[in-house]
C-alpha cells in the first residue's frame, strides 16, 4: 500500500512536469505527397496543460536550401520573406503552404516553447518529410503495362489467369485512385488487386488476345500529377497479349499443378501405407510383447526352384500370432528375447534329386536335413530349440537347390519361454 502510494506519487510528479502534447496523427517523420499546384496542409496539434504557457512557435524549412519560414510570438504571425504570401497559419501549429512546386519538396519542422509548473522551459518539435511530384507519380514518370510470364491461380474462380501489371505508382492521391482496364473487345473491367504500387488485373481462359489497356481515370489525373491536356495520354498505356502464348502458358500451368497435386497424393498415399503398416506392426509387437502369444505356422512354396543359400519362402501362413513370421522374407524374427522352438518341412519333387536345407538363426545352421526322392515323393524335418536376442531372423535355407514339393513345405515356430 505504502509502496504503491509512493510510485503513484512520483508519477504523479513527472507526469506534472510532462510538456505540451501532440494531438494530431501525423507522427514524426511522416512522409506527405503532393502535387505541384496544390495547397498543402499540415495539421500540426498540440495541447498545453492548464499550467503551461506558450513562449513561441518556430516553422523550419530544410531541403534546397535551410531557413525558417515563420515565427508565432505574442499571437502574431510573422512568415519570413521568402514564404510570406504562401503560408497561412492554422491554429494550433499546422500551416498551409499554397501552389507548392517540385522546389518545396524537403523537410518540413515545428518547434513548439514554452513554460510549464514552476518556470520549467520546454521545447517540442516535429517533422514531416513533402514530396512534390509535377508528373505521373510513378517510380520513372512513365505507365507501363507488363505481364506475369508466370500464370496466376485465380482465388475468387479457382482457374489458372494470365496476370497484367500496370504502374508502378509511388503514389496514389488522396483519396487513392484505382486505374480502368480495357480488354481488346473494349470491356472496361477493374483492377483484381493492388501491391506494392502495382494495379493487377487477372485475364481467364479463354484469353482473348490483343490490346489492352490500362489508363488513370479523368477524375484522378490531377491526382496522380499530371497536367490536363496531354495528360491524359501519359496516364494510359497498352500491351498486347498473345492470344495463342497466353494459353499455352494457362495450359503448362495447368499441369504442372496436376502433376503436383498427383505427386503429393502418391506421397502421401505413401505415408499413409507406410505409417499404416508400421502402426500395425507396432501394434503387433507390443500385443506379443504383453501377451507372449508367439506362434506361427505356415505352409506352401511361393517358388519351388530354389537356389543354393536362399531361403524357402512359405506363404500361405494358417497363424501368425505376434506377426513375427513375414511371407516375403520367409523369415521369423524374435520379437524379444526368449527361448523359441522351430520345425521346416520339405521335400523334393523331381526323383532321383538330393534335396538339402537347414534350420538357420542368423544365417547360422542349427540342424540341417537331406532329402533323396527315390520314385515317390519324400520329405523330412529339421528342427531346433534355441534361445534368441530380440531382433534375431530364423530361417530354412536351402543348402543344395532342387526343384522342391511345395504341398510338403512347411515352416513352424513358437515361444517357449521368455526371458523375465
Ligand atoms: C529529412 O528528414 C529525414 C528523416 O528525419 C532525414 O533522413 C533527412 O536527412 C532529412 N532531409 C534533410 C534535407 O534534412
Ligand atoms: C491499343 O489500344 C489503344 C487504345 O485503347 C491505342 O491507343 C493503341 O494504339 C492500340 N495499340 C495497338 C498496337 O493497337
Ligand atoms: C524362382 O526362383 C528362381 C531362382 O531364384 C528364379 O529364377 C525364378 O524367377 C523364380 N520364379 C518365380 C515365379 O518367382
Ligand atoms: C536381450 O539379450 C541381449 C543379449 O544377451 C542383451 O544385451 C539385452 O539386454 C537383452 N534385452 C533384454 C530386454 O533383456
Amino acid at each position: 500500500m505504502a509502496v504503491s502510494a509512493f510510485v503513484l506519487l512520483i508519477l504523479t510528479f513527472i507526469c506534472g512536469t510532462q510538456p505540451a502534447k501532440w494531438t494530431d496523427s501525423l507522427p514524426d517523420g511522416s512522409l506527405k505527397y503532393a502535387c505541384a499546384g496544390d495547397n498543402v496542409h499540415i495539421p500540426w496539434n498540440f495541447a498545453l496543460s492548464a499550467s503551461e504557457s506558450l513562449d513561441d512557435v518556430q516553422w523550419f524549412y530544410q531541403g534546397r536550401s535551410s531557413e525558417m519560414i515563420a515565427v508565432l510570438t505574442h499571437g502574431n504571425f510573422l512568415p519570413l520573406p521568402s514564404f510570406s504570401h504562401r503560408v497561412h497559419f492554422i491554429p494550433n501549429g499546422g500551416i498551409i503552404v499554397d501552389h507548392v512546386t517540385v522546389q518545396d519538396s524537403g523537410n518540413y519542422s515545428v518547434e513548439i516553447s514554452g513554460h510549464g509548473d514552476s518556470g520549467t522551459f520546454f521545447r517540442i518539435k516535429r517533422t514531416i518529410i513533402l514530396q512534390v511530384g509535377a508528373d505521373l507519380m510513378t517510380t520513372d514518370g512513365h505507365l507501363h503495362v507488363s505481364e506475369n510470364p508466370m500464370a496466376v491461380l485465380d482465388k475468387r474462380t479457382d482457374q489458372w489467369s494470365i496476370e497484367l501489371h500496370c504502374g508502378t505508382f509511388t503514389y496514389l492521391g488522396q483519396p487513392p485512385f484505382d486505374v480502368e482496364w480495357m480488354t481488346p473487345s473494349g470491356k472496361l473491367m477493374s483492377s483484381s488487386t493492388y501491391k506494392d504500387g502495382q494495379f493487377k488485373l487477372l485475364v481467364s481462359a479463354p484469353v482473348q488476345g490483343g490490346n489492352y489497356s490500362c489508363r488513370i481515370p479523368v477524375l484522378s489525373i490531377s491526382t496522380a500529377c499530371l497536367p490536363d491536356g496531354n495528360g491524359a495520354n501519359k496516364g494510359k498505356a497498352t500491351y498486347i497479349l498473345d492470344q495463342t502464348e497466353s494459353r499455352l502458358t494457362l495450359l503448362e500451368a495447368h499441369q504442372t499443378a496436376l502433376q503436383k497435386e498427383n505427386d503429393a497424393l502418391k506421397s502421401e498415399n505413401f505415408l499413409l501405407k507406410n505409417s499404416d503398416s508400421n502402426l500395425f506392426d507396432r501394434l503387433h509387437l507390443l500385443e506379443a510383447r504383453t501377451s507372449h502369444h508367439v506362434s506361427f505356422h505356415a505352409r506352401n512354396l511361393r517358388n519351388t526352384s530354389i537356389q543354393h543359400d536362399s531361403p524357402l519362402i512359405v506363404d500361405h501362413v494358417i497363424i501368425n500370432q505376434g506377426n513375427c513370421y513375414s511371407t516375403s522374407t520367409g523369415k521369423f524374427t524374435a520379437p524379444f528375447n526368449g527361448t523359441y522352438f522351430f520345425i521346416g518341412t520339405s521335400g523334393s519333387l523331381a526323383t532321383g534329386q538330393t534335396g538339402q536345407f537347414e534350420l538357420t538363426v542368423e544365417g547360422q545352421q542349427i540342424s540341417f536335413v537331406s532329402t533323396r526322392d527315390n520314385g515317390p515323393l519324400d520329405a523330412a524335418s529339421v528342427h531346433g530349440v534355441v534361445h534368441l536376442t530380440q531382433g534375431d531372423t530364423v530361417w530354412l535355407k536351402v543348402s543344395s537347390g532342387i526343384e522342391f514339393w511345395s504341398a510338403a513345405t512347411s515352416f513352424s515356430g513358437f515361444l517357449v519361454s521368455p526371458d523375465s
